[in-house]
């Protein structure tokens, strides 16, 4: 059976998904979205994409483009049409289709909403995790607003082309002042020498991750030292572990920064333990 996606009202076969020319997402990227990971198709961590969500739009003053139930209940729609149990589920909200002006519209028009569904394969998954992954450091050089889940990716997309070449996974974002904010799609932390969990924290430019907010609260019910500080590459490179999270990656070990070896050169037990504890956790409560 061939892959459905969701476009404005209709479930559509995904060759002929498309959207309007003038979408206000394809010419502005005036646009959000967001990212599920499925499990047993279910949706993983919902309130926390759902709450996200919300924000993006209402930040961008876009309105929510249905209720949250009857969204939901599409979401799931969209699931279950492609028979997908281990995967990703994609929303994205447009302000919707105007003629191109750069100033919002003056009449209230009707977001464009998209769904795609895609399968992923747990178990290549887990040998990547069991092997790591590298990273390259690539400068900050996104606009101030990285809060907002925008469409605008292409630093980001040009940061995961560099990591690509380099032979890495992610590409770390480096602030001004030499310290990382994070991935390109993930958020970046390490077990320091003192073998604390760092991360740094939400109220500079980044994404507030829902998969980092959510190992934040394994972590506190664990009763691990966490602080939420950033850090340079430097230290990552002399740290005991380093790792990702991100809908995509869930928790992902880091083995090597810029070519240099993080800790052993392989995955250490902290990550290791809370990509366990984040996917038992996130299994358990998918809806
Ligand atoms: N990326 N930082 C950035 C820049 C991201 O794009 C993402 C997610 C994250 C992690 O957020 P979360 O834990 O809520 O998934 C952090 C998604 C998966 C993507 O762009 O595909």
């Amino acid at each position: 059976m061939g892959r459905i996606a969701y476009v404005n009202g209709q479930f559509v076969p995904h060759g002929q998904a498309v959207v309007h020319i003038e979408d206000r997402g394809y010419q502005l990227a005036d646009a959000i979205y967001e990212v599920w990971a499925l499990f047993d198709g279910k949706l993983g961590d919902p309130e926390g994409h759902f709450v996200r969500l919300q924000r993006s739009l209402s930040e961008l003053s876009i309105p929510m483009p249905m209720s949250r139930a009857a969204l939901t209940l599409v979401l799931k729609e969209a699931v279950r049409r492609n028979r997908v149990t281990e995967g990703l589920l994609y929303l994205q909200v447009s302000r919707g289709v105007a003629p191109r002006q750069h100033a919002f519209p003056d009449a209230p028009i009707r977001p464009a909403v998209i769904m795609t569904v895609s399968r992923v394969n747990r178990a290549a998954d887990e040998a990547r995790a069991a092997k790591g992954i590298k990273v390259v450091t690539a400068p900050e050089n996104r606009w101030s607003r990285a809060d907002i889940k925008t469409v605008g990716l292409l630093p980001n997309s040009m940061a995961k082309q560099k990591a690509k070449e380099a032979g890495a996974m992610e590409a770390w974002y480096v602030d001004d002042l030499g310290f990382v904010t994070e991935g390109a799609s993930s958020n970046a932390w390490i077990v320091d020498g003192e073998g604390r969990l760092r991360t740094r924290d939400t109220n500079a430019n980044i994404l507030r991750g829902v998969t980092r907010h959510t190992l934040l609260d394994i972590i506190a019910r664990e009763g691990m030292p966490v602080d939420e500080r950033p850090f340079t590459p430097a230290e990552a490179i002399g740290a005991q572990e380093a790792f990702i999270t991100g809908a995509g990656t869930l928790v992902l070990p880091v083995v090597a920064v810029d070519g240099k070896t993080v800790g052993a050169g392989s995955p250490g037990p902290v990550a290791t333990k809370l990509r366990r504890l984040y996917i038992e956790q996130a299994r358990a409560t998918a809806i």
